[in-house]
């Protein structure tokens, strides 16, 4: 019971559990988000997209980095309050912009982003090949899109996300995923899971 109530919970945090989760995720996946913004290496001029950004310290450390636009939308309204709280003034120098809402339903920016990522968020996704489709084509030509996940290994082992929730994704499953709407992808391991970087050809 409570288990499911986490993993609903992960999938979108909402109410007291939800600010609690804010802050908990924000310090378990601090060492993985250091990792995808050392691989998303941000430039001067960039645009770059974050799909549920959660407590919102990945679009932190970018601007912190570069004098990059960095644009992200997520639908916890709990994450978008402590996102927002977070950023504030960069969302005043007009450096970030973030959006609250599903992103199955948003109209992204055509061949717009160079770079657009995800962390721990593809399991709750029922299907692929439409989010994979709208972030190719939100995608400049040889935009790279980066995606972490847990591995399936882990996702199954643990207490939390084995649950119907989740989409029990295996990297390989994934790979071909993005090569099936027009990505090249490679990937490494990493801690619990798997970083993968996918170019627009
Ligand atoms: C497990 S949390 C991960 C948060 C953060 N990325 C991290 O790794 O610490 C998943 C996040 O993605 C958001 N999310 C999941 N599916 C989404 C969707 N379809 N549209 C927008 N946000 C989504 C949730 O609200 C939540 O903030």
């Amino acid at each position: 019971m409570i288990n499911k109530a986490i993993a609903k919970q992960l999938k979108r945090p909402t109410g007291f559990l939800g600010k609690i989760l804010s802050k908990f995720l924000k310090r378990m996946n601090s060492e993985i988000y250091v990792q995808v913004i050392k691989d998303v290496n941000a430039q001067d001029g960039d645009r770059i997209f974050e799909i549920g950004y959660g407590h919102g310290s990945g679009i932190l450390q970018l601007v912190k980095i570069a004098d990059c636009v960095v644009e992200g939308i997520d639908f916890s309204e709990v994450m978008y309050k402590d996102a927002v709280k977070l950023n504030q003034k960069y969302i005043d120098k007009g450096m970030v912009s973030l959006a609250f809402g599903e992103f199955l339903d948003y109209e992204m920016k055509s061949s717009y982003f160079d770079k657009v990522f995800c962390v721990n968020v593809i399991y709750f996704w029922d299907d692929l090949q439409v989010p994979f489709l709208r972030i190719k084509e939100s995608l400049n030509e040889n935009g790279t899109f980066f995606i972490y996940m847990d591995s399936l290994e882990d996702i199954k082992n643990s207490r939390f996300t084995n649950d119907e929730m989740f989409n029990l994704y295996d990297i390989d499953f994934v790979l071909k995923s993005l090569e099936d709407v027009g990505f090249q992808s490679s990937y490494y391991n990493y801690g619990r899971g798997h970083i993968i970087m996918a170019i627009r050809t």
